[in-house]
């Protein structure tokens, strides 16, 4: 949507596709808020620090020239979100509230209590919705096509009606977000299942990182209906506390300077080894305590968290302790992409937000995200202005290759199919038991295998019915493009022999210094082809605010 608004100034014909419904996004999931050095709460920080913070916690390989760019620009594009109406906290002399995150160096997460993203979408929204822009919504995309190298347009199902619906473009981004749904425990909705990395895959995009999935250390343990549902970072931000069930404050043990309040990667592992070695709870949590700020602050600083746990679990956050574990809840890999413009190695196509790769390296802050949607938003959309207007015509699209996709997408309408969901369980399985916080070569090996033998199965599913609003049919669709993008995720874990950020090796636990560097995926003949790609050397003046690297 934020790149939407730059390209309606060039009078563009636009259209935005939705798999669900517009504002429907995992964007939403970003509750705590959105990082900016405005320095309205520490007049000391600046962009410089922000910069050494994503710098320093995507553990040197994220790309230094788009945290540079993220740091400068995030303050401009909260200013420019409050002129479309978003309605921050504020300060008691009217500056913009920020509170506390993980390995956040300042107070710097401006929010709307625990609604940020909420309403981030709400405002961007308003705005799109005003303007010249068509939305499909309720339409699942099943390939993007190109001609002589350059995008040409894209296919997909209206669900709603049960039509197809081809659209000839000459840029495309693709801003789908992640793939959460890999996994049987995530704060990602159902929507979030990585076709949108996988059709950019497949139509010669490259992805690199793939292996540096984020673990959020703070999920809803029960009931089981909510389990992984977000228990936003904001809850430690403002002061609350994690305790296994010894009663013992355990980040004291693992982190004695940030405690709570460390990078994601160390705080989700903590619990995990809480758990593991049982200190967990009867529901598999750890506790997070926040009772001891008061039940108004509690309710004004944390509305959505409050409701959440009194609706969901019956617990009121105010009294009683919450239960939480790691869930997960973003992909720092994604598609490569040029960071002053957004654009991928495919001609005409363009990526952003999650379902892009590079900002965050091997591990991604909070409050980041929300940042980096507005700032590449805004890039993209200005770059692929300048590249429409300086294009020649849009490239045709070739009848046969339409029909032949209408009828793939046909062919998983059958009676005798074999049940997609059971393959998606068992991909979960792998996904959740072999490649999780802590990972081994053989675990990855397995997973791989698991992997392989359920692609060869894709051919014979099928699910009955026709193509209005078939869910049984979505699943089909998404199934094969989770197991590439799963595919891409262990290739490049195993490939990663050490430990560095989100990527865990028991079996290479330290970090080595010949693997900084990112692990990047191409496609070829229907084959993931495994490469590296070294990391540009940073100019003096950016390397002079980063704290260097240890090993
Ligand atoms: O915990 C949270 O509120 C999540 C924020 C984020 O992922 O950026």
């Amino acid at each position: 949507m934020r790149a939407a608004l730059e390209l309606v100034k060039s009078n563009l014909k636009i259209v935005i596709v939705t798999k669900s419904l517009l504002g429907k996004a995992h964007t939403v999931m970003a509750e705590g808020g959105i990082a900016a050095s405005l320095g309205d709460v520490d007049p000391e920080d600046n962009w410089k620090v922000h910069f050494n913070d994503t710098v320093v916690e995507g553990v040197y390989i994220g790309s230094w020239r788009m945290a540079e760019l993220l740091a400068k620009e995030a303050p401009d594009r909260v200013y420019e979100l409050e002129k479309y109406g978003a309605l921050f906290d504020r300060t008691p002399e009217g500056k913009i509230m920020q509170r506390a995150f993980g390995a956040h160096t300042y107070r710097r997460l401006c929010h709307v209590g625990d609604k940020t993203g909420m309403e981030l979408i709400r405002t961007l929204e308003d705005q799109v919705l005003h303007k010249n822009v068509t939305v499909l919504d309720e339409t699942i995309i099943t390939k993007i096509f190109t001609s002589n190298g350059a995008v040409a347009g894209a296919i997909g199902l209206r669900i709603r009606d049960g039509k197809f619906i081809l659209i000839k473009s000459k840029a495309t981004l693709v801003a789908t977000g992640g793939c959460g749904r890999l996994y049987h425990v995530t704060s990602n909705s159902w929507e979030s299942t990585g076709e949108g990395i996988a059709l950019a895959f497949k139509a010669g995009a490259i992805l690199r990182d793939m292996e540096m999935v984020q673990f959020h250390p703070t999920g809803m343990v029960w009931p089981p209906g909510v389990k992984g549902l977000l228990v936003t970072e904001g809850v430690r931000g403002e002061g609350g506390l994690l305790f296994n069930t010894k009663g013992e404050r355990f980040m004291l043990r693992y982190s004695p300077q940030k405690k709570e309040l460390d990078a994601r990667d160390v705080v989700a592992r903590a619990i995990h080894n809480e758990i593991k070695e049982r200190r967990g709870t009867e529901h598999g949590g750890v506790y997070l305590d926040i009772r001891h700020k008061g039940a108004s602050f509690i309710k004004k600083k944390l509305p959505g968290m409050y409701d959440q746990f009194k609706d969901f679990a019956g617990v009121d956050i105010t009294k009683e302790r919450m239960e939480v574990a790691p869930t997960v809840h973003y992909f720092m890999g994604g598609i490569e992409v040029d960071a002053e413009t957004c654009a991928t190695n495919v001609k005409g196509m363009y990526s952003a937000g999650e379902a892009a790769g590079g900002l965050h390296g091997a591990n991604r802050l909070g409050g980041n995200s929300l940042a980096d949607i507005l700032v590449f938003g805004r890039r993209a959309g200005i770059a692929m202005a300048d590249y429409i207007k300086s294009s020649a015509d849009i490239a045709a699209i070739n009848e046969n290759d339409v029909a032949a996709e209408v009828d793939r997408v046909k062919s998983y309408l059958k009676t005798d199919g074999s049940n997609p969901y059971d393959i998606m369980s068992k991909l979960r399985d792998a996904m959740s038991e072999k490649v999780g916080i802590i990972r081994t070569g053989k675990d990855l090996v397995d997973a791989l295998d698991e992997i392989r033998d359920l692609e060869s199965q894709v051919n014979s599913i099928g699910v009955k019915g026709g193509l209005l609003f078939n869910q049984g049919l979505m699943a089909c669709i998404e199934l094969e493009n989770m197991l590439l993008v799963a595919k891409c995720i262990v290739m490049s874990a195993l490939q990663r022999k050490e430990s560095r950020g989100a990527h865990t090796r028991s079996d290479y636990p330290k970090k080595d210094p010949e693997l900084r560097l990112n692990i990047t995926c191409s496609y070829s003949d229907g084959k993931v082809l495994l490469g590296t790609s070294k990391i540009p050397d940073m100019p003096e003046d950016l390397k002079s605010i980063v704290t260097p690297e240890v090993y």
